[in-house]
Parts: structure tokens; C-alpha cells; sequence
């Protein structure tokens, strides 16, 4: 006798394990580009990209990090994500680090990774059960909100920039997304299925090695730059206000006051590259709960920037008559990088105390910006001290060191910055203190 059964529907497509499978190929993609994107900062001269890729990169590890405990909940009680079958690909998104510039690195993103990415969550959606699980459904849909609009940002300055950019960066760009995209699609894309073995296709004149079947493949290693590109529609220089190096130079009071203000949050632009560095720097050693704190850092920084860009435009001023300074970034050059989470750490909490007076005196002068923008830089100062005391003292205790004692971080971090306010030339101090009576001068002219 022919036994009768009700049908399955589409819903039962992935089972338990098989969607904890492909969520986890999904968070470690996720987990390599916010790394890539972190290191990269540095390099990218581009302005507005320095505070746009921030974002992205704290959206990306906002995704990750609930992929990552979805998976765990899917696993229960196993709490590992290897690599295993998802070799190939995690290494092509650590190959493509090695891009010739910054317009080839962005150009991936946008044209070969976010995509990609994309069209995973797209089908993921589409295929799997909203019912079983639905937990999965909410988050999902915001990265597909928020891809979108990051690959719609990307391409919008990418096109700007090419236009820019000379023909043989623009090749040089070109060529490296070509084969970045050629590679990705030999193993399938990012998709719901296992990537596929691909091809030895590693030619003449290629960037990016490819790895024998199942194997990891030798990644050169990428290095974030030690000398941050910038942007040259600003005026760029080492110290980025006269007291910078010469204490006697006022810090000032009333409209002095607020403009020194919004050039020094203009000024955490360094803040946003050394906590990029940072981040790339120990990902690997300090695992993802520090990745997942250091791109809201990285993030955090880029806002604060922000801010005093936006206010410095409110009163008029315009990109060539703001000085964007290098000194603390520079300071760290050629140092072990616990000296830049050291400094991320000691110059961004040490005025801490002082942003309460200024939030007094900026709401005794009626500038509800100034006081609005560092009431919220407060707020996330004291969450960055929280993250410099637990990634410092982790740091220092995988190297064997005192996890709370950071004696010798801070005598370091100072001076190796008195060592560069040293070394500041008087063509340097007469350059700085220019710019800044010419900013004070235009404020009176007004006034
Ligand atoms: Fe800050
Ligand atoms: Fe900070």
C-alpha cells in the first residue's frame, strides 16, 4: 500500500545548520571588509569619504555582529566560526586590500564586494523562511537598505573623483576592479552556496594571486599608511593651530573661542585615520568584540570631524582656508601601534573635564551648534574611555605586560608628540599662525 504524505513548501529550503552556514559566510565577509575598510582610511585622500567610510564600515559591523549571533543561536551550544570552505573567498576580499589606489579600493566595493553582498542578502530573503527564521529578517532587510545606499554613495564620489584623477590611476583602478570582479565570479559570487574551487588564475600583469583548490594562498600583507593622504582642496600641514607649538599663542575666548573649537573637531579627522589604523592593526590579536567596538570609534571620530567641517562652513569659511594637521598621526610613525590606541586613548579623553565648561560658555553665547555638537562629543568620549581602559589592558596583557598599568603607553605617546612639536620649523609656526589671524580677521570682518 502507498503511503500518503502532505507536501513540503518552499519554506523548508534551508534547514537549521544550512542557514547557520551560509549567515556565517555572510558575517565573515562582512568581518574582512570592515577590516579593509578600517585600513584603508588612511590612505583614501578624499574628505568626504574619510567621514562617509566610517559609516559604512560601523553599519558593516553592526550587520556582522548580528550574523554572528544568529549563527551562534543556530549552532547552539557551538560557539565556532571557522573558516573552512569559505577560504577562497575571505582571501580574495584580503587580496583586494592590496589595491595600487585608493580609487581601485573603493571601486571594488562598490562595484565588485558590496554588490555582491547585495544580491546574497537579495536572495537570502527571498529563499529563506520568514516564519522559522525570522529573526534573521529584520536585521537583513536594513542591510539591504543600507548596501544600497552605500554602494550609491560609493559610485557618487568614485565618479567625481575620476574625473579628477589622471588616465593612468583611472586604468590602474579599472584594471584591478576587472580582475577582483573576474575572481569573485570564478567562485560562484558571494552566495548561498559553498564558493566554488577556482581555476588557477593568476597571470601576467595580475595583482592578485589565486590559491590552489582548498588551500590558503600567501597574502602579501597590507600595511595602513603611516603618512595620511589628504585631501588638497584644505590647506594641509603638520600643526593645525599656532598653540599647536606655541603655548603663548591664546586659545582665546568668545568667537575665538568657538572657531578654535570647531577647528579642533574639524582636526579629529586624525583621530578618524589612527583609530582606521587601529582598528586593521589588531583585528587579528584582539578578535571581534574589538573590531565591533573600534568601528564605532572609527565612526564616532568621523562625526566629530564632521562637526566642526559644518560649522566652519556655516560661518563662511571655505575648504582652502581650513588646515587639516598630521602631527599626532605622524607621531606615531614606525611605532608599535599600541602607542596609537594609546594615543586615541590619552589626546581624545585628556580634555574631557574642559568640554563641560565649554558647553557652559558656548550656551552663554547663544551658539546652540557649538554647545549641541560638544554635548554629543562628550557622550561619546566617555564610551571611547570605557573602550581605551578594556583594549589597552587586552593589548598589553597579550604581550605579557601589567594589564593595568599604562605608565609606560603614556610616557611614550608623550613623547613622541614633544618629540614632532620639535621638530616644527619657523616657516611652520609662521605658516599656522597666518592661517589662523587670517580665520580670526575674516570672523571680525563680519562682525
Ligand atoms: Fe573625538
Ligand atoms: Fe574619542
Amino acid at each position: 500500500m502507498t503511503k500518503t504524505y502532505l507536501p513540503g513548501t518552499e519554506r523548508g529550503k534551508y534547514m537549521r545548520y544550512d542557514t547557520a552556514v551560509i549567515l556565517k559566510r555572510l558575517y565573515l565577509c562582512e568581518k574582512e571588509l570592515v577590516i579593509s575598510e578600517a585600513g584603508w582610511i588612511p590612505g583614501i585622500p578624499y574628505f568626504d569619504m574619510k567621514t562617509i567610510l566610517p559609516k559604512i564600515l560601523w553599519e558593516d559591523a553592526m550587520t556582522a555582529n548580528a550574523l554572528r549571533e544568529r549563527v551562534f543561536e543556530l549552532r547552539f551550544p557551538s560557539r565556532i566560526l571557522e573558516v573552512g570552505e569559505d577560504q577562497q573567498l575571505i582571501d580574495l576580499i584580503k587580496q583586494a586590500r592590496l589595491a595600487p589606489n585608493a580609487l581601485a579600493f573603493l571601486s571594488t566595493l562598490a562595484h565588485v564586494f558590496k554588490p555582491a553582498l547585495l544580491q546574497a542578502y537579495v536572495s537570502y530573503l527571498s529563499l529563506a523562511d520568514y516564519i522559522g527564521d525570522g529573526p534573521t529578517y529584520r536585521f537583513m532587510n536594513l542591510a539591504v537598505e543600507e548596501k544600497r545606499r552605500q554602494i550609491h554613495e560609493i559610485r557618487q564620489l568614485l565618479e567625481r573623483e575620476r574625473a579628477r584623477a589622471g588616465q593612468a590611476e583611472r586604468d590602474l583602478a579599472e584594471r584591478w576592479t576587472n580582475e577582483c570582479k573576474e575572481r569573485l565570479q570564478a567562485m560562484g559570487g558571494i552566495g548561498l552556496d559553498t564558493p566554488q574551487a577556482a581555476a588557477d588564475q593568476g597571470e601576467a600583469g595580475s595583482g592578485i594571486s589565486s590559491s590552489a583548490s582548498g588551500e590558503a594562498s600567501p597574502i602579501a600583507s597590507f600595511v595602513p599608511e603611516e603618512t595620511p593622504a589628504r585631501d588638497n582642496r584644505f590647506t594641509n600641514v603638520r600643526f593645525y593651530w599656532p598653540d599647536n607649538v606655541d603655548p603663548s599663542f591664546p586659545y582665546g575666548e568668545g568667537f575665538q573661542l568657538q572657531l578654535r573649537s570647531a577647528v579642533s573637531h574639524l582636526n579629529e579627522i586624525w583621530a578618524v585615520e589612527n583609530a582606521g589604523h587601529v582598528l586593521y592593526s589588531f583585528a587579528e590579536e584582539l578578535g571581534w568584540e574589538f573590531i565591533y567596538d573600534a568601528a564605532r570609534w572609527v565612526y564616532d571620530e568621523s562625526r566629530h570631524c564632521r562637526m566642526g567641517y559644518e560649522r566652519l562652513k556655516s560661518w563662511g569659511f571655505e575648504e582652502a582656508e581650513l588646515p587639516l594637521g598630521t602631527y599626532i598621526y605622524d607621531s606615531c610613525k614606525g611605532q608599535d601601534p599600541i602607542y596609537r590606541l594609546g594615543m586615541l586613548f590619552y589626546f581624545e579623553s585628556k580634555n574631557i573635564g574642559k568640554k563641560l565648561d565649554r558647553i557652559k560658555n558656548f550656551a552663554s553665547m547663544n551658539d546652540r551648534t557649538s554647545q549641541h555638537d560638544m554635548d554629543f562629543d562628550w557622550a561619546d568620549e566617555t564610551i571611547h574611555t570605557s573602550y581605551g581602559k578594556t583594549w589597552l589592558s587586552a593589548a598589553l596583557k597579550k604581550r605579557g605586560q601589567d594589564p593595568d598599568d599604562y605608565t609606560e603607553i603614556k610616557e611614550v605617546c608623550e613623547s613622541i608628540v614633544k618629540r614632532t612639536v620639535e621638530t616644527a620649523t619657523a616657516e611652520e609656526k609662521e605658516q599656522i599662525t597666518a592661517i589662523a589671524n587670517r580665520m580670526i580677521a575674516k570672523v571680525k570682518a563680519v562682525q
